[in-house]
């Protein structure tokens, strides 16, 4: 029996689910869930690229935003680097890789630790990571207390939203309903009373707002368990007031093959879904939870303050200019104005200084 049908005969038997339900069955059902047993991120018979897998210069300049926060925190002779939410495990292994290359007497004491809740992708991870000493944990409390740099990349588009509508008679909820065999969206009064006070007064009606209570908890988990260092989150999205300006027909969207799937109720579990990032709901929770905003900045601007594209210089052999023009261009990529390099970077600290952070200086 497909996802499709398990959801089908669950809704039959006990009536619509939120959106917040389906999208997480889509993403995490423990037997047909996408991150459970399909995810493919990369070029090649994936479904989405993220910044790691365009080579390894995204890794080498997140070593150096490491070893600021190692150094902003008093150089500790042993200190974590914890990633959330890693894929393939691709940044791990770069950023480790050149921890251990060019700052040596840093990578020295670097505890190394992912927090991951998909079983393929673990996998995928343990792969790429072979023959280095690392945990693993499904939450943050299990690394607890952390003390050095948290990195998650793209991880908070990937948690499941309530999705809020703005009606004629009041703030309602999209609901998922089946009608003759296919999954269709349906209103409801909110499944939840929170839900009612994170949507802004000026949603126009027929407006749409999306709300993850996944994110904010999740977040609010990680902050309490970091003793002391930095979260730095790396992300599409917005505050509340750039969403609102987009809110209407909100933002949650599907992939499959690097193309935009049209309907997000067809096919759960066999295409991506995302949704952009609430930045203002996430620092709530986040500074509700212990972390304080140290800065915000752009990927392209924190790449370029950690010096991403002094990392090939000028050689003078004419296949290692290829070389480097090919790096070249993928930096070009990471830093695109209108693409990779307008995601938000929000660095959040717990009992660390805001200063010496090259990625947060331009
Ligand atoms: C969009 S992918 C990004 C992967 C990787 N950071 C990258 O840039 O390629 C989202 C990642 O977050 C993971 N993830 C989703 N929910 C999570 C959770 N609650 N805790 C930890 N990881 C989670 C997924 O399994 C996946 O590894």
């Amino acid at each position: 029996m497909t996802l499709l049908d398990r959801l089908a005969q669950r809704i039959k038997a006990r009536g619509p689910i939120t959106f917040a339900d389906y999208m997480d069955a889509a993403l995490y059902d423990e037997k047909d869930g996408y991150y459970t047993t399909k995810a493919a991120i990369g070029f090649d018979g994936a479904d989405f690229l993220t910044s790691p897998e365009l080579g390894p210069a995204f890794g080498r300049a997140l070593a150096r935003a490491a070893v600021d926060c190692w150094v902003a925190i008093g150089k500790p002779a042993q200190w974590d680097v914890v990633e959330a939410g890693a894929g393939r495990g691709i940044l791990m292994r770069d950023l480790l890789d050149a921890l251990t290359k060019d700052r040596p007497e840093a990578g020295r004491g670097a505890r190394p630790a992912i927090i991951e809740v998909s079983p393929r992708l673990r996998e995928q991870q343990a792969l790429a990571l072979e023959g280095r000493e690392l945990r693993w944990a499904s939450v943050a409390r299990t690394l607890a207390p952390i003390r050095g740099v948290v990195f998650a990349n793209e991880v908070l588009d990937a948690f499941p939203v309530h999705v809020l509508v703005r009606a004629d008679e009041g703030l309602r909820e999209v609901f998922v309903d089946v009608k003759d065999g296919a999954l269709v969206e349906m209103l409801r009064a909110p499944s939840h009373p929170d839900l009612r006070y994170r949507v802004p007064d000026s949603l126009p009606v027929g407006g749409r707002w999306e709300v993850s209570l996944g994110a904010e908890s999740w977040i609010a988990q990680l902050a309490a368990s970091v003793g002391q260092g930095y979260v730095l989150v790396i992300d599409y999205g917005g505050d509340e007031a750039d969403l609102l300006t987009r809110a209407g027909a909100g933002t949650v969207r599907g992939f499959s093959r690097h193309r935009l799937v049209s309907n997000a109720l067809e096919a759960p579990g066999e295409h991506d879904l995302t949704a952009s990032v609430n930045f203002t709901a996430i620092r709530r929770a986040a500074e509700g939870a212990g972390l304080a905003l140290a800065g915000i900045t752009t990927q392209r601007d924190a790449l370029i303050g950690l010096g991403v594209r002094e990392a090939y210089g000028r050689p003078t052999d004419p296949l290692d200019q290829l070389r480097a023009a090919s790096k070249r261009s993928a930096i070009d990529v990471l830093l695109e104005p209108n693409g990779l390099g307008a995601y938000a970077v929000l660095c959040f600290a717990k009992d660390a200084p805001a200063d010496g952070l090259r990625f947060l200086a331009r």
